[in-house]
């Protein structure tokens, strides 16, 4: 009953066949049996991402490889929904393993190289897939081949790829170059397994995230997520549509999902109707500046299907959301997660989202990733050698000053 099907063309292939796309070029996508499961079975479970292990289908045989990502915590936005007269949660998945949420598909990815009995992972990155599929390739004991933009990947993850020892093709130009030749490369059979979000087993382990925000807080009104390929947009939708096929919840959420404003290619065909590739994608927000998604027409009908939206917000209202997020509430996410909030305020602006309504944010990254970017935010930093503080009655003179205007 496990198969792959095509997007386009639905033509269905073994889940036990090592292929990423259609013959035709479409996408693919998983399909398993309907299961019979309980909240109760799945709350049970010591395990975070794997106590959801009846709706992550694997072909019979394929052995986890596992972090034990997922369980990323749920935290209520305490002053932002009391100032934008909502209620938001934000979903940290900078908690997992690497720091970002690709964990939770190359957790499934991996398992399914393993099952293959691949020898090396292939990845086209931003930095959070290739840190991410660095770590689980090392977990399962194969060797990690990353394809990045050369010089623009975040410090924190480049550090990460030394620290994991990936083998790095620094590839001239963007995401986008690299995509192109990790496809071109897959297509033409190469040995290594591309874990890219092509990769439908990856779609499964991301639609996790969906269920935790379900379990823990039921279905918001909306959830808000960034958006740089379009793949986790896109598996979140699956998982709350599952739920609801399950008949584990009744309703389903609008997705609201946000793209920067120089690499917004979606949120601009989703006005004009008109899908153009954008040929140099710019932004601050590094891990999605992508100009051509793979999964750009799923996320055309992820918005629409859902009675939801892709808008774009600019590098100024990215950084003000970053800011606004860690000193308004203490969250540390990565500038392309900040997105959310920046997206929310926009939407309400625009009267998308209503008062009250109840929202989730996917905060997608942690700030550590970013040391560049969190250092565009100036603290109150005072040295006490150049204070000159003699005394416990200076230190505090001064001190008193500086919170009086912080
Ligand atoms: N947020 C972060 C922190 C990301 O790293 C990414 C994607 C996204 C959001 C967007 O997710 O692509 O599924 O729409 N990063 C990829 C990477 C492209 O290579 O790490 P998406």
């Amino acid at each position: 009953m496990l198969k792959l099907v095509c997007d386009s063309c639905s033509r269905v292939f073994p889940a036990s066949e090592k292929r990423i796309l259609c013959e035709c070029g479409g996408l693919l996508h998983v399909e398993a049996a309907s299961v019979d499961v309980s909240w109760e079975t799945l709350r049970s479970r010591r395990y975070r991402l794997w106590r959801y292990r009846e709706l992550i289908p694997l072909p019979p045989g394929a052995p986890i490889v596992s972090l034990d990502e997922g369980g990323s915590p749920l935290i209520q936005a305490i002053r932002l929904s009391e100032e934008l007269k909502v209620n938001i949660m934000v979903k940290l998945e900078g908690s997992n393993p690497t720091g970002s949420f690709k964990d939770r598909g190359m957790t499934v990815a991996t398992s399914i190289a393993k099952f293959l009995g691949s020898k090396a992972l292939i990845a086209a990155s931003t930095g959070n897939t290739a840190a991410s599929m660095s770590a689980y390739a090392r977990r399962a004991g194969m060797i990690p081949i990353v394809l990045i933009p050369s010089g623009k990947v975040a410090e924190g993850k480049l550090g990460q790829l030394q620290l994991y020892g990936s083998v790095i093709v620094e590839v001239e130009g963007g995401f986008d170059e690299a995509m192109r030749a990790v496809l071109e490369y897959s297509i033409g059979g190469g040995d290594a397994y591309i874990v890219n979000s092509v990769n439908p087993w990856r779609i499964e382990g991301q639609k996790t995230i969906a269920f935790e925000v379900a379990d823990e807080a039921g279905v918001p009104d909306w959830v808000v997520v960034p958006v740089g390929n379009g793949g986790n947009i896109y598996s979140i939708w699956k998982g709350f549509k599952e739920l609801k096929d399950l008949g584990l919840t009744d309703k389903l959420p609008r997705m609201l999902g946000v793209q920067a404003e120089g690499a917004a290619p979606i949120a601009k065909a989703y006005t004009t109707k008109v899908y153009e590739p954008i040929k140099e994608p710019k932004t601050i927000a590094s891990a999605i500046r992508i100009g051509n998604p793979v999964h750009w027409k799923r996320v055309l009908n992820v918005a629409r299907e859902s009675g939801g939206s892709i808008i774009s917000v600019s590098d100024e209202e990215i950084i003000w959301a970053h800011r606004a997020l860690a000193r308004l509430e203490g969250l540390g996410v990565e500038s392309s997660s900040a997105t959310t909030l920046a997206g929310l305020k926009k939407a309400i602006s625009e009267k998308l989202v209503d008062k009250n309504e109840k929202i989730v944010f996917i905060a997608t990254g942690n700030a550590l990733k970013e040391p560049q970017t969190m250092n565009l935010h100036e603290a109150a930093t005072m040295k006490m050698s150049t204070l000159k503080i003699v005394n416990t009655t200076a230190l505090s003179e001064v001190l008193k000053s500086i919170t009086k205007n912080a």
